[in-house]
């Protein structure tokens, strides 16, 4: 006899459905769309658990609108979509799924630095524009990859697997964080500097911190100037770590090479002016867009749904406090 009521913003994998419905009254927004806050609201009351996504704002409005709401499970890594402290302060568990979506996303970093450095993207427009009349030796030169300088900006895991990676090309690795982290270390061979350092002597710098106040508009205009005039930028962690305008400008006048980006300021727009530069390889969020990683994420998020509503701490808690709090 099914006995939580749970609602399930997004059509996600079945296997995470299926395993809720095992305990759960489930219901799934049919749609493949966002909801807009009043009618996540109107879904979500008289829910005990949400099976969330990184695009539904959770916030204290929408908390205080679904009392019986005890858990927020966010099916992504990132949670700057749910104000914590709120759901602190309410009792209220938020859940994540870090790990399993690391070697996707390290990939996809690569994809897009290859994309950028040796111009897929723009080669294959040119190709289907039937421009290509004849081998050329100046024809669409790009950047070697090989034996360069990364610049990995968060050396935690996704950091860590995407350096990791770095030893097939014989990349140089420099690495920042808030302090050194050994296991970065110990796995790729980098070398821990200041942001100011890593920016000035990388050839590829790709982010992979989460979205903070202090990681707002980390990359600005003052630290792509900083940059070498041959480097490029990737960016999969959260779009506001850039501040996209200064990109633009930076892009378009040279001052670094290219980038490629799956994140962005105001998902799902690009700021005017992006989408017309050839230098810059745009996606819509796909990083850890696989089969298997999404069927992961979307399976852990069930789990911790269920675990917190059995009256357990979830396996992946962001705020553990509200558990004993409510206990
Ligand atoms: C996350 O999990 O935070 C990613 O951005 C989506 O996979």
């Amino acid at each position: 006899m099914s006995q939580w009521k749970v609602y399930v913003t997004r059509p996600v994998p079945q296997p995470a459905i299926d395993l809720l419905a095992e305990r759960c009254e489930v219901e799934v927004n049919p749609e493949d769309r966002v909801l807009s806050k009043e009618e996540l609201i109107e879904k979500i009351r008289g829910r005990d658990g949400v099976f969330c996504l990184l695009t539904d704002k959770i916030d204290a409005e929408v908390m205080d609108a679904a009392p019986g709401v005890k858990v927020f499970a966010n099916m992504a890594v990132g949670f700057d979509n749910i104000d914590i402290p709120a759901a602190t302060a309410r009792g209220i568990l938020v859940t994540n799924t870090p790990g399993v979506l690391t070697e996707a996303t390290a990939e996809f970093a690569w994809a897009l630095l290859f994309a950028v450095a040796r111009r897929v993207v723009e080669a294959d427009k040119f190709m289907r524009a039937g421009k290509y009349r004849a081998w050329g030796p100046m024809l669409m030169l790009g950047q070697e990859i090989h034996g360069k300088t990364l610049g990995v900006i968060g050396g935690g895991r996704i950091g860590t697997a995407f350096a990791r990676r770095a030893k097939g090309f014989d990349l140089k690795v420099l690495y920042t964080d808030v302090r050194p982290n050994p296991q970065f270390e110990a796995e790729t061979g980098g070398r821990f500097v200041d942001t100011d350092t890593l920016l000035r002597e990388s050839d590829f710098v790709s982010i992979h911190v989460p979205l903070t106040p202090s990681t707002r508009h980390l990359i600005g205009e003052r630290e792509l100037k900083l940059m070498k005039k041959s480097a490029i930028l990737i960016n999969t962690s959260r779009g506001p770590v850039v501040d996209e305008a200064a990109l633009v400008k930076a892009l378009r006048e040279g001052e670094i090479w290219g980038a490629g980006l799956d994140v962005f300021e105001r998902e799902p727009e690009m700021v005017p002016g992006l989408a017309e530069l050839d230098n810059v390889v745009v996606c819509p969020h796909i990083a850890s867009a696989t089969w298997e990683t999404r069927t992961a994420m979307a399976t852990m998020a069930a789990r911790n749904l269920l675990a917190a509503l059995e009256g357990q701490l979830p396996p992946q808690c962001v705020n553990p406090e509200a558990y004993k709090a409510g206990r």
